[in-house]
């Protein structure tokens, strides 16, 4: 009996899956999807064989065709309930029939009005961490690996996407439907089984790139992200070949959770990086990088979720430097930093939430996101590649792809592979103090750049009365200002609020960066002119990385906290149930008014 998963019933002593084959109908009046999973076997297997489900409705399980009985287990707040077969001696393939219900947490269904095109209703789901269980039957841990194939029908005006490649589409079955086929045929961790539906168009911006959004949006979204092929190039020059042949991307309604997704052949974005000036591309560049990092070499469990996105942090800023120059790679590591500072004095720098290596059994992976895995292990990469040199850095960087890739792998083989490859290094720079004790290690790289330096004291000087040149607006970059914005005290009287706002026109921005961190100064200052807008971005934006410093300046005052009660109160219909949680917790920990 052997759990490695703190969020997985999967026990690696069991059969194991190889490839699920999805049949689906999603049903938007009732909010669910049915059908059925056909788990396939690696091997002829007999026994126990435990799979994580949660709300789904279990109608029949069948062993090779034949019907088994099955055993829900009880519901775990966290990992849902186990449902556990008893598989007759040979079985080969298991068919699963059942439905999600409303309350799935990794779907999220829209109304037509909460979309750009106010007509049709769209859905996605977004599995990772643990929530592909409340969508499918399955063993719903990264070390389990599986191909899959999906038949999804859909509306016959909406349109089917997944982390797939398209193998087709047929009308019906039934009337006013069509059913979308596809396949994914590199074994994947469930986590990145991905499913949008709505009314979609699509543009190519390459061969083996194409944007997928709502057709008021597409236009505006191909031109966001034209850039991709060149980005592709360049990860690969540093990486090594892209192995998904294609690289979709999808815009998806503002309530999406995150900036971005990995989701393979198809990374699911917010719509809040659609600028205007292809100033938040970074994202796009992170989750491709997740296409080698994540994606090919995957953490085993979330508590190694740092070999994820530290690396892939590390590695956007690796590729931001080679398409646009060292000055704005330091630019990007200092705004990295102002959030890792954030989530230590969240924390408590001597948290053991500020480890890499964490232990998250009994705690909800969700509860615990913070820039720490990020931030600090992107800071541990740079530290390994600024002591090897970055020659043979990156040559280890490709051999420890190589060596992984298609696993998914815990901090301990990391380490192993390292001292094999690398003797000496983990030492030199202490890597085992950085991966499982608290705080930032006094060996932490820091980024410096002249222009990020005058920024930083030029905003420091605030309170003594400094104040940017006039020309500030014209001739700082959007990450430019964010660092100056950064910087600034708060609360700040409501003169110098409007000082700024005028100064830099603030409120009227697109770069969403620069305007939530504008509108939480502005929030923890109780500046009356500029609720309207912030009450418009929490009405209509769920990305949770917007909502938390949002939600946190406004428990600044009185009136801020009542205002922030009722914008949520109003909004919490729309939002998706991780962002409604998020905003719920901060407000629960207000004062009492
Ligand atoms: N994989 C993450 C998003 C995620 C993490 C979803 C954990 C669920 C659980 C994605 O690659 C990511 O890191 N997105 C960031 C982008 C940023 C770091 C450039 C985001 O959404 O802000
Ligand atoms: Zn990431």
């Amino acid at each position: 009996m052997a759990r490695m998963d703190p969020h997985s019933y999967y026990d690696e002593d069991q059969p194991k899956t190889k490839e699920i084959r999805f049949r689906w109908e999603v049903d938007f009046q009732a909010s669910h999807i049915t059908g059925e999973a056909v788990l396939l076997l690696e091997t002829p297997s007999a026994g126990f064989m435990d799979l994580d489900t949660k709300e789904l409705l279990i109608g029949s399980v069948a062993a090779d065709g034949r019907p088994i009985p099955f055993e829900p287990g009880e519901p775990d707040p966290i990992l849902g309930q186990r449902l556990r077969l008893n598989l007759p001696a040979g079985t080969r393939e298991i068919t699963i029939a059942y439905a999600t219900t409303p309350r799935a947490t990794a779907l999220q269904w829209l109304a037509p009005e909460q979309t750009a095109g106010k007509v049709h209703p769209f859905m996605f789901s977004q599995c990772q961490p643990h929530h592909a269980r409340t969508l499918a039957p399955l063993q719903d841990s990264p070390r389990v690996r599986v191909r899959y194939t999906a038949e999804v029908t859909v509306p016959e005006d909406l349109t089917a996407v997944m982390s797939a490649g398209s193998t087709g589409v047929r009308m019906g079955p039934g009337p006013r439907s069509r059913t979308f086929l596809f396949d994914m045929p590199q074994p994947i961790p469930s986590y990145l089984i991905a499913l949008a539906v709505g009314d979609l168009a699509g543009r190519d911006l390459s061969p083996r790139s194409r944007i997928w959004a709502e057709p008021a949006t597409v236009e505006q979204a191909a031109w966001e992200f034209a850039g991709i092929e060149d980005m592709m190039v360049t990860a690969e020059a540093l990486f090594g070949p892209y192995e998904w042949e294609r690289y979709d991307m999808l815009v998806l309604p503002p309530s999406f959770p995150y900036g971005g997704m990995e989701n393979p052949r198809l990374t699911f974005l917010t719509p809040t990086l659609l600028a205007g000036d292809r100033s938040l591309v970074n994202v796009v560049v992170h989750e491709l990088a997740h296409s080698w990092t994540g994606n090919l070499v995957t953490n085993a469990t979330m508590n190694d979720f740092w070999l994820n996105e530290g690396f892939t942090v590390w590695a956007e800023r690796r590729t931001l430097e080679a398409l646009h120059g060292k000055e704005k790679a330091a630019m990007a590591w200092a705004i990295g930093k102002a959030g890792l500072d954030d989530a230590f004095e969240r924390f408590g720098a001597e948290s053991p939430f500020t480890r890499l290596k964490t232990d998250l059994w009994g705690v909800d992976p969700d509860s615990m996101y913070s820039e720490v895995p990020y931030e600090k292990g992107a800071r541990l990469v740079a530290l390994m590649e600024q002591t090897a040199g970055r020659e043979s850095f990156d040559l280890f960087l490709r051999r420890y792809i190589g060596h992984f890739r298609f696993t998914s792998i815990t901090s301990e083989e990391f380490l192993a592979f390292l001292q094999e490859s690398m003797p000496g290094l983990a030492d030199k720079v202490d890597a085992k103090s950085w991966i499982y004790s608290p705080g930032l290690p006094a060996n932490c790289p820091v980024f410096r750049s002249e222009a990020l330096e005058s920024l930083q004291a030029l905003s420091a000087g605030w309170k003594s009365g400094e104040r940017p040149p006039e020309n500030a607006l014209k001739i700082w970059s959007p990450e430019e200002t964010l660092v100056y914005l950064q910087g600034l005290p708060r609360p700040m009287p409501e003169a110098d609020c409007l000082w700024l706002d005028e100064t830099f026109s603030l409120t009227g921005r697109t770069n969403y960066e620069v305007l939530v961190e504008w509108l939480s100064i502005a929030a923890a200052s109780d500046c009356p002119p500029v609720f309207p807008r912030l009450r418009e971005v929490l009405m209509s934006v769920g990305r949770m990385k917007f909502l938390r410093p949002l939600y946190r300046a406004m428990g600044a005052t009185p009136r801020t906290r009542s205002l922030a009660r009722e914008i949520f109160a109003a909004a919490r219909p729309g939002y998706h149930s991780l962002s409604s949680r998020l905003a719920e917790e901060i407000i629960a920990a207000y004062p009492a008014d």
